[in-house]
């Protein structure tokens, strides 16, 4: 009864979506968070509302309901809102209260993390870069400066949802709300004035009255009224600091974020659907996927150092809004399930029992005599068959199976029923002119950044600076420029051996030009950011320069005093090999620093300026140079993106709009670890690795609403060298839709029916095309029997239905979506006594 009353109260919220709200109670006791005294079982997940555009928002939304969200969380991103103290900036991809309203009119709840700090793989984590240079502060500790410009700005957010009517107790969306964030991980380091800070957090939040409970993730020492939460891949052996304050998980990893140079892991929707099943099982109640959809670090708003520009985290919606499947349906089946057994689960706590060596059984028993059963097998190995409730069940090794009624299983976490989609780029090929339907690039022009100084911004001091003081974050880029004169008979010219220059660096990246030429350069890594390079050089009678181009690959985000980590080359700078063994120290020298490239302060990005150069010839593979091309968007809706083949490393600006650093050149270790993953046994994010022996990113998302009919234009800073010419345009399409299903299998239960556990169905194969105006078109594979493999490789086995191809083909060629019953009587016997299977390839159109 209860449920339906809440599908009536969601459908008014939607259809008075435009009026004002009623206000709701959001309250919490130890076992759920209550709206209306009403305790909820609740499923959350984070959308950063940057790291896509206004455009996408309706439709990540969307998908995220359809996928059994209740509630979208997000952080809020102070340096974007505020990058000069006191100039807010509310305006685009910075639209956090149409965020929220688009939330509120889909008829979802809305988690609001303020933080201020976020880390969240972002910029200096979240942090304006301007709060590192006012006088006296020290950042995330008890220190007066920074609480009153996190309680300044936190008040600022607060009034804004205030002002907007967003909080629920006054009919808005936002059921819950995050200060501080995973501070608790890093207490120790501060010493003393830890926890009074951490006690002033939470005071100065709670005395903000937003009328909606707070949390403080991983922060077991959160006082009262603080709601303490669990961030990690699991969570299910977390207990809150108080027996009054439920069990919340705010980060569930769906996956993990990218750095370049690194592998790209992925995590098996098995195992995040078991996970997820493990916390319900043992007490959660509201459980938020970090990240549901991941997106785009746009510009230059990606941490690190080394965070790539592509957050997709491998999250159920994919960078591009697209259903990441099966991972989007295996959890959307999960979340039905685990509805389905709200009513018993928010009566009482589970009652845990073992049956046996790793398997674990929980009841959830009503008064009213409602009953919903968790049954675990924690095995990594062992697939098992287990008694319980006077049944037998099967249940595969590294699995949970949910029994709404204590008797029937309608979900296990290791049997996916969801459709596999692969998605592709496909090459947008070029058009001989501008109405085709590729991308058409027109001729490029070019402009060639000098080498060292040539602002007049310049500036001489003696010794090496620090760049992320020197630069303020204006520019990823620092000059460190320096002459010496040489007459004929200076030993340094005299020496016969050969001289070397050596540079200490913090990071991130490094190029040495001598007298004007590239002589060498050098890379950190997300491990470790230092670089330390030795290039050889040979000096000349007269004016010799050095000129050192420092480069940030994004700010520091996460760790103790992650916010002092400097960068840039602070020495020593020295010539060593002298014959005479000793070594010429050049760090204290008059140095002369410019802050930012030539191009940068003529603002190219933007595409206009006197400077482009058309003629003689197109430089390609020269370090330093600027690239401008015109091109028409690609036909379509599909999603688009930039292949970077070919190009060294650098940014890149569509229509004046970053889409962020590129780096195809940085390709992973071929000898990593991007071995077949197993979603059985503990995960962690060295687990599933992916792009070994290619970059770790190769294509930028260049988002819909940002491209223009007729004439675009694209800008591209390349740093090392590269042949603009070889880049292409690709979309993002779902390639192929797969399904594969057993007649033994699913269990004989239909989750989606209203009357599911009374109405047995036969095992049946479902397609579906990933848009409904699409229709299937083609099978690349079709058997029945026992076909090996997975999607996008199945192969046939020894056993196979001659008869299959005809039965599938008859079902769904030329319909959007299609259902196969797997049985023996629709699909023949070519072996009677194994246990067969269907399996289906196709694609839509
Ligand atoms: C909200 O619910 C709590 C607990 O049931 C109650 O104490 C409080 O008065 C309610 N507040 C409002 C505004 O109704
Ligand atoms: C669930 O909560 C009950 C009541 O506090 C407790 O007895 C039980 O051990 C908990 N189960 C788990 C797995 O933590
Ligand atoms: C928990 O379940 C066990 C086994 O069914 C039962 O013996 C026990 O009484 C239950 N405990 C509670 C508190 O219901
Ligand atoms: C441009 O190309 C399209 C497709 O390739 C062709 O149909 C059209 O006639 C061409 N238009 C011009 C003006 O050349
Ligand atoms: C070695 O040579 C360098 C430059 O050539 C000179 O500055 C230095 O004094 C010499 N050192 C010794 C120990 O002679
Ligand atoms: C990087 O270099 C600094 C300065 O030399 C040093 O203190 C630090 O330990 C180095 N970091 C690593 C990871 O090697
Ligand atoms: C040496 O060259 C630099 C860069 O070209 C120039 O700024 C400087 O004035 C020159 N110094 C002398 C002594 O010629
Ligand atoms: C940056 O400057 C601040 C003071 O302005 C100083 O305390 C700090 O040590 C500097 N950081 C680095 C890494 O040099
Ligand atoms: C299938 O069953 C038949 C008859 O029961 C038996 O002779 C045969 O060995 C079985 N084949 C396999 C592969 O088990």
């Amino acid at each position: 009864m209860e449920s339906r009353t809440q599908v009536i109260v969601i459908f008014l919220f939607v259809a008075m979506a435009s009026f004002s709200h009623a206000a709701v109670n959001v309250t919490y006791d130890g076992r759920a968070l209550a709206i209306d005294g009403r305790r909820r079982v609740l499923v959350s997940g984070s959308i950063h509302y940057p790291r896509s555009t206004p455009e996408m928002w309706p439709d990540l939304i969307k998908k995220s309901k359809d996928g059994g969200l209740d509630i979208i969380e997000t952080y809020v991103f102070w340096d974007m809102h505020e990058p000069v103290r006191g100039q807010f900036d509310f305006t685009g991809r910075k639209d956090l209260v149409k965020f929220i309203k688009l939330v509120a009119d889909a008829g979802l709840y809305l988690h609001l993390r303020i933080g201020p700090y976020v880390c969240a793989e972002w910029n200096y984590g979240g942090f304006p870069i301007w709060l590192h240079s006012m006088p006296n502060i020290e950042l995330r500790t008890d220190n007066e400066p920074y609480k009153a410009e996190m309680e300044r700005f936190t008040t600022k957010i607060v009034d804004m949802m205030k002002q907007n009517n967003l909080y629920a107790s006054q009919g808005g969306p936002i059921i819950l709300s995050q200060i501080e964030n995973e501070y608790g991980n890093v207490e120790s380091s501060y010493g003393e004035r830890a926890k009074p800070y951490i006690d002033w957090a939470a005071q100065m939040a709670t005395s903000l009255n937003i009328g909606v409970p707070w949390v403080m993730c991983q922060q077991g020492d959160a006082p009262d009224p603080m709601i303490n939460t669990c961030n990690g891949f699991y969570c299910d052996q977390f207990t809150p600091n108080s027996d009054q304050k439920p069990k919340f998980w705010t980060e569930l990893w769906s996956g993990w974020f990218t750095s370049w140079g690194d592998p790209v892991p992925y995590r098996p929707a098995e195992d995040v659907a078991f996970a997820v099943a493990r916390f319900y099982q043992n007490n959660g109640t509201l459980m938020n996927y970090y990240m549901y959809h991941g997106g785009t670090n746009f510009g230059r708003t990606s941490g690190g150092p080394f965070i790539s520009t592509s957050y997709d985290y491998d999250a159920p919606i994919d960078e591009y809004g697209l259903l990441r499947q099966p991972k989007w349906g295996h959890l959307k089946d999960l979340h039905k399930a685990i509805k389905l057994c709200e009513e018993a689960m928010v009566a009482a706590f589970g009652n845990t029992t073992s049956l046996g060596q790793n398997l674990e059984v929980t009841v959830y028993q009503s008064e009213s005599g409602s009953c919903a059963a968790f049954l675990a097998n924690l095995d990594n190995q062992l697939d098992t068959t287990v008694n319980f409730n006077g049944n037998s069940f099967d249940l595969p090794a590294w699995s949970v199976s949910i029994l709404p009624d204590c008797k029937n299983v309608v979900y296990n976490t290791a049997k996916v029923n969801s459709i596999t989609g692969i998605s592709k780029f496909v090459k947008q090929l070029a058009q001989t002119n501008s109405s085709g339907n590729g991308a058409t690039f027109s001729s490029w022009s070019w402009y060639s950044e000098p080498v060292g100084i040539s602002s007049s911004n310049a500036f001489v001091l003696p010794g090496l600076l620090e760049q992320i003081n020197t630069t303020a974050d204006r520019s990823d880029y620092l000059w460190y420029s320096l002459s010496m004169g040489l007459n004929d008979n200076d030993p340094l010219l005299r020496d016969g051996s050969q001289i070397v220059l050596h540079i200490d660096s913090l990071g991130h990246v490094l190029y040495t030009f001598i007298n004007g030429k590239l002589a060498g350069s050098g890379k950190g890594s997300a491990k470790n950011s230092n670089v330390s390079i030795e290039v050889p050089v040979n000096l000349e009678p007269g004016n010799n320069t050095i000129d050192l181009l420092s480069v940030t690959v994004g700010l520091k985000n996460y760790g103790a005093f992650f916010d002092e980590a400097g960068a840039g080359i602070c020495g020593p700078v020295q010539l060593k090999g002298l014959s005479n063994g000793s070594t010429v120290d050049l760090s204290g020298e008059q140095w002369t620093y410019q802050v930012g490239l030539k191009g940068e302060q003529s603002e190219l990005s933007s595409g206009s300026s006197a400077l482009w150069l058309s003629e003689p010839t197109l430089p390609k593979n020269t370090p330093l140079t600027w690239y401008k091309t015109t091109f028409s968007a690609p036909a379509g809706n599909s999603p688009v993106a930039i292949d970077f083949t070919g190009m060294g490393k650098g940014h890149a600006w569509v229509n004046g709009q970053g889409i962020g650093r590129y780096w195809p050149s940085n390709i992973v270790d071929p000898n990593g670890y991007c071995t077949t993953c197993n979603y059985r046994g503990t995960y962690d994010q060295n687990k599933c690795l992916a792009n070994c022996g290619k970059p770790s990113q190769q294509q930028n998302h260049v988002p819909r609403s940002w491209l223009k009919q007729g004439e675009n234009v694209l800008v591209l800073l390349e740093e090392v060298g590269g042949d603009p010419t070889m880049i292409s345009f690709v979309t993002r399409e779902v390639a192929t839709v797969c399904s594969k299903v057993s007649e033994s299998y699913p269990p004989p239960m239909d989750l989606w029916s209203s009357n599911y556990l009374t109405r047995v169905i036969k095992p049946t194969l479902l397609l579906e095309c990933p848009s409904p105006s699409q229709v299937i078109s083609q099978f690349q594979f079709v058997s029945f029997g026992n076909p090996h493999g997975g999607c996008g490789g199945f192969t046939h086995g020894r056993c196979r239905s001659k008869r299959a191809r005809r039965v599938v083909h008859k079902a769904c060629m030329g319909k959007p979506k299609c259902s196969i019953e797997v049985t023996v009587e629709n699909l023949g016997n070519p072996c009677a006594n194994i246990t067969k299977s269907l399996a289906v390839e196709a694609s839509c159109s």
